[in-house]
């Protein structure tokens, strides 16, 4: 439960607003990041520190789309596909980018690294081909890059789960 785990943070944010119900962005951030998607139990969770009833908290939620409403990735790779950005090539750039990860549009990695899905425009078009990883956005992107860029984020994972293991992290695995 969040407010147990995180009884600090809710009341920094709730210092924040005076109406408890203006606090519902930070804490469907705060969900996120715990559960690693918005789950049916943050909504009532969230509901109830708020007030609201977790439909209300569903229907924001749902608005922006940088809350995910399923599980996905540990990188999730938005790229923006939309008509600036596939005149400079985003389209082709997409479609290797799914075939690099060997996935599907919208689909995630076997290992549960990425998700690849397209999004409409991020407000970078004279940078495409462009994407936005966990909300950081990468610009003016090619194979070469993005490849560099997922050995950067496996072994990234691969540190962090052999650190949570309590053991020295490898390399080697990377690819
Ligand atoms: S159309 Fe792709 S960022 Fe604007």
């Amino acid at each position: 439960m969040l407010k147990e785990k995180y009884p600090d943070r809710i009341e920094a944010i709730f210092a924040k607003y005076p109406d408890r119900r203006s606090a519902v962005m930070p804490l469907l951030y705060l969900a996120q990041e715990e559960y690693g998607y918005i789950t049916d139990g943050a909504l009532v969770e969230i509901g109830e520190l708020i007030g609201v009833d977790p439909t209300q908290v569903r229907s924001i939620a749902g608005f922006y789309t940088m809350f995910r409403e399923e599980p996905k990735g540990k990188y999730w790779l938005q790229v923006c596909t939309d008509l600036p950005c596939a005149l400079r090539g985003a389209e082709e750039f997409y479609q290797k980018l799914l075939a690099e990860l060997g996935v599907e549009d919208g689909g995630t990695t076997a290992d549960g690294l990425f998700t690849v899905e397209r999004v409409m425009c991020l407000a970078a078009c004279d940078k495409a081909p462009v994407l936005q990883c966990n909300f950081h956005y990468y610009e003016n992107l090619d194979m070469a890059v993005i490849r560099e860029l997922i050995a950067g984020w496996r072994a990234a994972a691969a540190a962090e789960a052999a650190a949570s293991a309590g053991q020295p992290s490898g390399d080697g695995d990377a690819g």
